[in-house]
């Protein structure tokens, strides 16, 4: 099953994962949002219980778990998992669009994924690729004189940076209606950016490392996957959406890792580069959501 998109119940296959092998799970289940009645039947039977024991089980020691959530599903799977997983951090993708709701709360503009490791793990044992996920600036030094109120000398505060800046928790990526257009599908409702997909997969594991994603949709994780080196299994339950992916997947493979490089937003910028760019917010409506 590795380096497969299986089209299956996550529930039936996640016992057959051997115990311990996975070294990240990386997945955006289904979740409620403004529109409701698409995301119903995905709903049906998820049990977090269920979920998070599977989860406890096949997740490595050293292995992290990332899932798409807003804050009402988020505090729910904190629940869920609290027996097995302890909360890490949050990040919050920052979309290109904001959406309305309602008149009585303002736009919805963000997206939440939250971090989890195993009850047991050991902090010096998680990976956290932050120098593959960090910004790049200006190397500098600069120095600062400091107040002194006695006679003796004190050395001025030197500030050194080669450049590199420790990543941030807010996330800039587009939403759905500004993907590149040979990114978009234009069939499936939540698809989420390729580039954040890819900036997760980065940070939480290493290149060979075997990546799962119970809730697969459109594949963005596997297609992450492969352009990053790393192995995947990928669940998805519907046959249309699995179909979808798998056809997604076959492009991808026939293009090799090529177009990863060239692709660019209508901005100019390919999704990595879009991070904390302050790409700014459109407030019009989105047909597509995200
Ligand atoms: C939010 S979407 C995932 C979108 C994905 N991140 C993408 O970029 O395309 C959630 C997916 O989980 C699938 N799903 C729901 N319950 C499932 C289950 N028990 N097993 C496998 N897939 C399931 C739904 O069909 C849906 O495609």
């Amino acid at each position: 099953m590795i380096n497969q998109i299986l089209n299956a119940d996550c529930f039936s296959v996640l016992p057959e994962i051997p115990e311990g092998s996975i070294d990240s799970i990386i997945t955006d289940p289904p979740y409620k949002k403004s529109l409701q009645d698409i995301y119903a039947d995905w709903n049906d039977g998820l049990d977090w219980n269920r979920i998070a024991i599977e989860f406890d089980r096949v997740l490595k020691p050293s292995g992290q778990l990332a899932l798409f959530c807003d804050w009402t599903t988020g505090q729910m799977m904190t629940t869920a998992l609290r027996d097995r997983f302890k909360f890490r951090f949050i990040w919050i993708w920052q979309k290109s669009t904001a959406q309305p709701i309602n008149k009585k709360m303002p736009l919805s503009e963000v997206e939440l994924i939250a971090v989890y490791s195993k009850k047991k793990s050991r902090l010096k044992d998680l990976t956290f690729n932050w120098k593959d996920i960090a910004e790049h600036g200006e190397p500098y030094r600069r120095t600062f004189d400091r107040q002194n109120n006695t006679r003796k000398p004190i050395k001025p505060y030197i500030s050194e940076s080669n450049g590199i800046k420790y990543p941030r928790q807010i996330l800039n990526f587009p939403s759905k209606c500004n993907m590149v257009k040979s990114e978009r599908l234009p069939d499936f409702p939540c698809q989420k950016p390729l580039g954040l997909c890819g900036y997760i997969v980065k940070a939480l594991s290493n290149p060979g490392d075997l990546v799962c994603d119970p809730f697969s949709g459109s594949g963005t994780t596997a297609i992450a996957c492969h352009r990053l080196n790393r192995n995947f299994i990928c669940i998805e339950r519907d046959p249309k959406y699995y179909a979808e992916s798998v056809k997604r997947l076959k492009n991808e493979l026939a293009q090799g890792n090529l177009f990863a490089k060239n692709e660019t937003s209508p901005t100019g910028l390919n999704d990595l580069e879009r991070i904390n760019t302050n790409v700014p917010i459109m407030t019009e409506n989105c047909l597509n959501p995200v």
